[in-house]
């Protein structure tokens, strides 16, 4: 046999990192962060380890660990001190995500992303407004319309509060064009908007809901999230996202929806983002606990694999870990 090609010869060390098509990169990732106003002190999250409800105190000092490591964004979700039916937690001044914000524009340089969403508020767990009877009918749940100028109140909030970009994920249709109007008319014309563009009702939301306290008390999110089964719908959606002036186009979870992230990225010029959710960092980290998987390795694999599908920035809770060996 003659064997003329031979591809083994560019994967020496040396050449190596000289042909390596894709890379992270620190600046690229994106931290979440739990800031929880029921608390004086910082909670383990059980079901993810290393991450932590800090109180509204600690949340500069939180910050500034993700920045000391080169991460320099995160993304902040907020547990309130109290619920009710609307949520209305969600866009008061004096919340938990606004008092937070504000201390964390004020006394770091991170650049501040803030999840709009109403299901840590509500007292039903719901991303909106439910449907009268929705408890007794489960083909009921959310109301579209009536939650829209919700969620436009809350980014406005965000905003006014310091936000640096808002990220919608309660998937209701036409909030990135409330948002952005809301937005606009408040004065915060320049605030990006990255949607959850493509977000699917997922098994791997599972140790966030206990995170973040978002679990929907009855019912499931299925009528209003994505069918798992559906990619060409992602298409559609951010297609309408995009009409509706998102700057950025997020796909949530990543692992499992790398095809996804790629027809996006061939599809759209906007940068397009992957959240690597909560399920698959447990996943990884319950499976390196048992001595079955490299930890570090593991979750390098799985980032770079968004990368290489076309992600151009992640939001992972491995980013501190994973920072310094980008
Ligand atoms: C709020 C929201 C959720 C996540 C991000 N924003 C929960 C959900 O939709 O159920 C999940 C994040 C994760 O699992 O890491 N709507």
């Amino acid at each position: 046999m003659d064997l003329t090609d031979r591809p083994r010869r560019l994967r020496r060390d040396g050449i190596r990192p000289l042909v390596s098509e894709t890379r992270l990169d620190a600046r690229d990732l994106v931290a979440p962060i739990f800031v929880d106003a029921t608390t004086d002190e910082r909670l383990p999250i059980e079901s993810m380890p290393n991450q932590e409800r800090v109180p509204v105190d600690g949340a500069v000092d939180r910050v500034e660990e993700i920045r000391e490591t080169g991460v320099e964004a995160v993304m902040v979700f907020g547990i309130p001190e109290s619920k009710d039916e609307r949520g209305t937690r969600a866009w008061a001044e004096d919340g938990v995500v606004q008092e937070a914000v504000r201390r964390i524009t004020a006394e770091t340089d991170a650049y501040v992303i803030t999840d709009v969403c109403l299901c840590e508020f509500t007292s039903h767990g719901h991303c909106g407004v439910l449907e009268a009877d929705a408890e007794s009918d489960p083909t009921l749940t959310v109301r579209n319309d009536p939650t829209l100028d919700l969620l436009a109140k809350t980014a406005v909030s965000h905003a006014a509060a310091g936000a640096d970009m808002v990220a919608p994920s309660s998937m209701t249709d036409g909030m990135v064009g409330a948002i952005r109007e809301g937005l606009d008319e408040a004065g915060h014309a320049s605030v990006p908007i990255m949607s959850y563009a493509a977000k699917y009702e997922s098994a791997f939301y599972g140790p966030f809901r206990d995170a973040a306290d978002g679990a929907p008390a009855f019912g499931d999110r299925r009528h209003y999230q994505m069918d798992p089964a559906n990619g060409r719908e992602a298409l559609r959606e951010v297609g309408l996202d995009v009409e509706q002036g998102a700057d950025v186009l997020m796909v949530k979870p990543a692992l499992a929806y790398l095809d996804v992230v790629r027809a996006i990225r061939d599809s759209f010029d906007h940068p397009v983002a992957a959240y690597n959710v909560s399920g698959e960092y447990a996943m990884v980290h319950a499976a390196a606990e048992k001595g079955w998987l490299d930890l570090e390795a593991a979750a390098y694999e799985s980032l770079l694999a968004m990368k290489r599908a076309g992600a151009d920035l992640i939001v992972t809770y491995f980013a501190e870990t994973l920072a310094d060996r980008v």
